[in-house]
């Protein structure tokens, strides 16, 4: 057998190489229990446990703070406000000025005042029970209404153009003006927000958080306790979710942590209750578009006027990129050619909202599919129809609103293989017969088509860093700047490595994310993990392997183009050698067996006070379609049926894959359909419990439910392996059980009252739209 001319793809492979579908490295552990979070770390001696006094008032100056109590409370060693923070009181990723502690004023029911290290964590809780605060109200805003009645902003406005907007209105046929809401959504990680902080030598700190971007927790670590960067180590092995939750606020747990750890000189851990992570710590930007449309008879848009306005909180956090992000996805698959969109980051004095899934995309696609819905609504006709004649492509018709055009467009194929495998007509036609025999329950079906943009918007944040160590026994340490947070990143990076070295995946090991190891890192976000980390790790790997290849063709007496890499072994002429003996051999020669890999994705660019460039690498594709049945008594619903097919490209996992598509879709079910954050008039979060906060449950997941991936479509850009991200996307495409309950609700009261439904579809929502109760 001439194994030296078999490439390591015909058959001599790699256990776990990329595209094999192998189980979440910490699978076993999940489900033993055995997985450590920061929590599950075992107690060093003379660990502190830290809690936090908040506001009760959403905005109110603080006339009286007696912590006198507190202080001398059985088990308190460490009491901490404002003044006592030993640096900068600010813990703000991107601007300035936002507190990690109150001083004089509050702006949000939840927000915290003081912070309290105990012996234990019921001392510490009975502790801040103690403090005595007196204040005097303020006026409070508490709604985007409210608070662009007030032109109350926390950045400038932001605004897109593209083409003659008021030209274009001047020549249509039809106008409209619509109006949409969508509501917040708390992220609901299983693991609330956690950090241990272990002061060190001098000024030195360990910090393990349960963070996607260590490297910020360590920044504004050094910021609240004036300590350089390379004084402090943040670590994280692990999160039980993030889901952007964790992208920005876990520095201020940490910090907590590391300024309680500074004062104390001991060990403290801080780990929120879900009640108070939920009222301390932001959530998604709940969203209101306006839009004036000019379209023909067909329903094509030729102009289009948006307002988008999200309640960024009281202070701007992310909400300046999430807002950016929805003004980047208001066309979603859709070709505007004149259009303005206004955008405006309302501050309210309710809890800084913040990155969740879709960071602004998902707002953005419910204004998009908001305008189609009435186009169609307006004309009489379906929304498939609209769709069709606004779809991108075609002569002229391919480039987004601000200015990249949209190539690679995989559109038109998912869509014909959801409208065949999903049998739309046939199932059209069954659900007609059955709403005109079904006095009570309605049924409903609609389809989605999704269009992402992958990359962060600011080019800067795409870079990520990998450290790669080959041992002489052959086994490969692993460290890369990524988080893992269920999604499977540390498993995907690790198969690549697997892959460029032919060894099993058993042999690859992922240590925890460390800014110690792997510098200057960006969050684990904008579903670019694999895409980021992978193309690092794989420098790496390359590097080492091109030294181990040199010393391999040496060995063998032949070129180096002639050394082979497959299946555990490299080969060279008639010799071979197994991994672990040719890194022995390297060590032997004095060979460097580690290596550091950095990747940036080339070609993007973007002006963000312009709203123009090519801030996305490549786009994203996907169509949902979704069956939905209400019972227009009660109004309760349910998805009966969704078939999805999303595009990532050739898949590095693909039963990582379909699992995030899964889970992602379902909590856009949830958001769309059942998650209501209400706040009562004083600014008080009434839902910061799972008995009044509903997320779905498995009982949910609609009865039949059908996941693809596209088959045979690498990604056109030269992306880790050609794959595409799939993290955030396929949340999106919840957004057809929305419009399938809009569809249910309109075979009762029509397409145009159909219009009034609001999203989160609660029962209540559906009654309200049929006209059933105020
Ligand atoms: N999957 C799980 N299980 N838990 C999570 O917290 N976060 C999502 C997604 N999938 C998340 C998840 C979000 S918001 C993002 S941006 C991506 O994972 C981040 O990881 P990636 O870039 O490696 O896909
Ligand atoms: N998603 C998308 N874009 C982003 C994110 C994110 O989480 N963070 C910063 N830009």
């Amino acid at each position: 057998m001439n194994v030296i001319s078999t490439s390591s793809k015909d058959g001599l492979r790699a256990k776990g190489g990329v595209g094999q579908s192998i189980a979440h490295e910490s699978a076993n552990r999940h489900v033993r229990g055995s997985a450590i979070y920061v929590d599950d770390m075992p107690e060093t001696e003379g660990l502190l446990h830290a809690w936090v006094i908040l506001s009760d008032r959403a905005h109110a100056k603080i006339t009286t703070l007696d912590l006198s109590a507190v202080k001398v409370a059985p088990g308190v060693v460490c009491v901490c406000t404002a003044d006592d923070i030993p640096g900068a009181n600010d813990v703000a990723p991107i601007l300035s000025n936002e507190p990690l502690l109150a001083k004089n004023v509050v702006e949000y029911w939840g927000q915290a005042i003081s912070i309290i290290a105990a012996e234990t964590e019921a001392q510490a809780r009975a502790a801040a029970s103690l403090a005595v605060i007196e204040y005097e109200n303020l006026p409070a805003l508490l709604t985007i209404d409210a608070a662009l009645e007030a032109k109350s902003l926390v950045i400038k406005p932001m605004v897109m153009v593209r083409g003659d907007v008021d030209g274009a209105f001047a020549r249509v046929g039809h106008m409209l003006e619509g109006e949409v809401r969508a509501g917040g959504q708390d992220h609901f990680y299983l693991e609330t927000h956690v950090a241990q902080a272990e002061p060190a030598e001098e000024d030195e700190m360990r910090v393990i958080s349960s963070t996607q971007h260590p490297s910020e927790v360590q920044h504004i670590v050094c910021r609240l306790l004036g300590a350089p960067y390379a004084a402090i180590t943040v670590e994280v092995r692990r999160m039980g979710g993030g889901f952007g939750g964790k992208e920005s606020q876990a520095s201020q747990i940490a910090g907590m942590a590391a300024v309680l750890a500074r004062l104390s000189r001991r060990p403290v851990r801080l780990r929120l209750s879900r009640d108070v992570d939920m009222m301390m710590t932001g959530k998604r930007h709940d969203v209101l578009g306006r839009f004036k449309l000019g379209f023909d008879d067909t329903g094509r848009i030729e102009a289009a006027d948006i307002v988008i306005a999200i309640r960024a909180g009281n202070v701007p956090d992310l909400s300046g990129p999430v807002l950016q992000r929805a003004l980047c996805h208001v066309d979603n698959a859709y070709y505007l050619p004149n259009v303005r969109v206004n955008g405006y980051a309302c501050k309210t004095h309710t809890v800084s909202n913040t990155a969740f899934r879709g960071f602004g995309g998902p707002q953005g696609m419910v204004v998009a599919e908001a305008m189609i819905a009435h186009v169609a609504a307006k004309l009489g006709k379906t929304l498939d129809e609209v769709r069709a004649v606004n779809y991108y492509g075609g002569e002229g018709r391919d480039t987004t609103p601000y200015g990249q055009r949209v190539t690679d467009n995989n559109m038109p194929r998912i869509l014909k293989e959801v409208e065949e495998s999903a049998s739309i007509a046939a199932r059209r036609e069954a659900n007609a017969a059955f709403n005109a025999s079904s006095p009570i329950v309605k049924k409903g079906l609609a389809l989605f088509p999704l269009k992402f943009g992958i990359s962060f918007n600011m080019p800067t944040l795409n870079q990520a860093g990998a450290l790669i160590h080959v041992y002489t026994d052959g086994s490969v340490h692993l460290n890369q700047g990524g988080t893992e947070m269920g999604q499977g990143l540390y498993l995907k990076v690790a198969q690549v490595v697997a892959e460029s070295f032919q060894i099993d995946i058993e042999h690859v090991r992922v240590s925890s994310t460390r800014t110690d190891k792997v510098p200057n890192t960006s969050a684990t976000a904008a579903s670019a993990g694999s895409d980021l980390n992978g193309m690092a790790a794989l420098a790496a790997a390359e590097t080492i392997k091109a030294r181990m290849r040199d010393v391999a063709a040496a060995k063998f007496g032949v070129a180096v183009d002639e050394v082979i890499f497959a299946n555990g072994r490299i080969y060279g002429g008639q010799k071979s050698l197994s991994f672990a003996e040719l890194a022995k051999c390297c060590w032997l020669e004095r060979v460097s067996l580690s290596a550091a890999g950095f990747y940036k994705t080339p070609d993007i660019h973007f002006d963000a006070e312009t709203c123009t460039g090519e801030p996305f690498y490549y786009f994203t594709y996907g169509v949902c379609a979704a069956e939905a049945a209400i019972d227009t008594l009660t109004g309760e619903n349910r998805i009966l049926r969704a078939d999805i097919i999303e595009d990532v490209g050739a898949s590095l996992n693909p039963v990582i894959d379909i699992g995030q598509i899964e889970g992602a879709f379902i909590q856009g079910m949830g958001w769309l359909t059942m998650e209501e954050l209400w706040w009562d008039k004083d600014g008080r979060l009434k839902t910061h419990a799972p008995s009044t906060y509903k997320i779905p449950t498995s009982r949910d997941i609609p009865v039949d439910f059908r996941v693809k991936l596209l088959g045979d479509a690498p990604n056109a850009k030269p992306t880790i392996f050609r794959s595409k991200a799939i993290g955030e996307p396929p949340f999106m495409l919840a957004l057809a059980c929305f419009l399938a309950l809009q569809d249910a609700v309109a075979s009762v009261v029509g397409a145009e009252k159909a219009l009034r439904l609001e999203a989160p579809a609660t029962p209540e929502a559906i009654l309200r739209a049929l006209g059933r109760v105020e």
